[in-house]
């Protein structure tokens, strides 16, 4: 009998997204006959058992489309919201799966999804992902759909920023998307010419960073460009992230309810209190340089609109792989990105591991030689 496959998408959209889905549903039902069933706003839909057939016709034309036809949602299947209280439905899930008699079911996401698939593994479910994010930073895929389109737009922008800082003399400010992994500021940063590039994994002197722009105005340039990721945060912050995790690791250990709570309550706030991070480095570094600064976010600018060309294709040549996989009867892998093959690696060994940028990776020391400021202590 030919087989019945479940597909969602869940986190935070990514151009590129509706590739992958085209890419999955074409190559099922075309070459295998397998028929497809879309779900709704990612695990959520699952629970709800919202479905939509994903025959040929509704695959038509999604090729370019941004976002997700089928909705998205950062719904959790083992805590999710229902009727105002927090609860486990992944047994609901399980239950849905089977009534929809799938006989696996492929989870597009980034981080968090993976995890979530996972656990429907552990479950019994036959599971497949695709590594999604314009973060860039799912393990053991050399890249993830959505990146490339979303280094386009933070690359444009930072080359627009340039004509207004040079023209007022100013230092711009310009916050790039990325808590955790500081790609998309790294790759953007380059590409655009910036002077200063914060990342959350190379926490940053602000004197240093000041000297670097000083250091431009002696040698004639009066403006600056400044790419900062969501997530940098300098030396001082840093420091206390660390000794607020060893004591909430110190305190599990010893089993002290007390003192774990309170580190958490402090790193929840001090993460709350990164909101406006952006703004507060324009401001001191109009202090500490006497240049005009002006911050800039460029938030969800990043992950609309059309995918690129090659994010197009990556999501394709991954989406059609998983179709392959799917016949072959493999599941609990995600389809990763080697090289221009796709291959499956174990759901265990990606799930919960987090792709960030080593300080030595070439990308850092190729901004290094550019003289790239990184923030790094003088
Ligand atoms: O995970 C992708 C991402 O775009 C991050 O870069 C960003 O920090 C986050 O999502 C924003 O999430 P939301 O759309 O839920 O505000």
């Amino acid at each position: 009998m030919n087989k019945r496959i479940g597909i969602l998408t869940a986190g935070g959209d990514s151009p590129g997204l509706n590739a992958a889905i085209r890419g999955v549903g074409k190559a099922a039902g075309g070459i295998y006959g397998m028929h497809i069933v879309g779900f709704r706003d990612g695990f959520r839909g699952l629970v709800d058992n919202r479905t939509v057939d994903l025959d040929r016709n509704a695959l038509s034309g999604v090729l370019t489309i941004g976002g997700t036809i089928l909705g998205t949602s950062r719904d959790k299947p083992h805590k999710m919201k229902i009727g105002g209280r927090v609860q486990d439905m992944t047994d609901v899930i399980v239950e849905n799966y089977h009534a929809n008699h799938l006989d696996a079911l492929v989870c597009l996401g980034g981080g968090g999804t993976q995890k979530n698939a996972l656990e429907l593994m552990k479950k019994g479910l036959n599971i497949l992902t695709l590594p999604k994010t314009i973060d860039n930073d799912v393990a053991l895929t050399d890249t993830t759909f959505g990146f490339d389109t979303a280094l386009g737009i933070a690359t444009e922008a930072i080359d627009r920023l340039h004509s207004t800082a040079h023209s007022h003399h100013r230092i711009i400010v310009v916050e790039i998307m990325g808590h955790r992994a500081g790609w998309l500021a790294l790759g953007s940063g380059i590409a655009g010419g910036a002077d200063v590039i914060l990342l959350p994994e190379i926490p940053y002197s602000l004197e240093a960073v000041a000297e670097a722009i000083t250091g431009r105005v002696k040698s004639g340039k009066n403006f600056s460009i400044v790419a900062v990721s969501e997530g940098a945060m300098d030396v001082e912050q840093a420091a206390e992230i660390e000794r607020l995790t060893q004591a909430m690791a110190a305190a599990e250990k010893a089993g002290d309810k007390k003192a774990r709570k309170q580190a958490k309550s402090r790193l929840k706030a001090l993460e709350a209190g990164q909101g406006d991070h952006t703004l507060q480095l324009a401001h001191k570094l109009e202090a500490l340089t006497g240049l005009e600064s002006r911050p800039t976010i460029l938030g969800h600018v990043q992950r609309g609109g059309t995918p690129s060309a090659v994010d197009r294709l990556l999501a394709t040549r991954l989406g059609a792989a998983c179709a392959s996989l799917i016949n072959d009867g493999v599941s609990g892998v995600m389809v990763a990105a080697r090289g221009e093959r796709a291959e499956p690696v174990p759901l265990e060994k990606v799930a919960g591991n987090k792709k960030v940028v080593p300080p030595d990776h070439p990308w850092v020391n190729t901004a290094r030689r550019m003289g790239v400021c990184l923030g790094e202590s003088l």
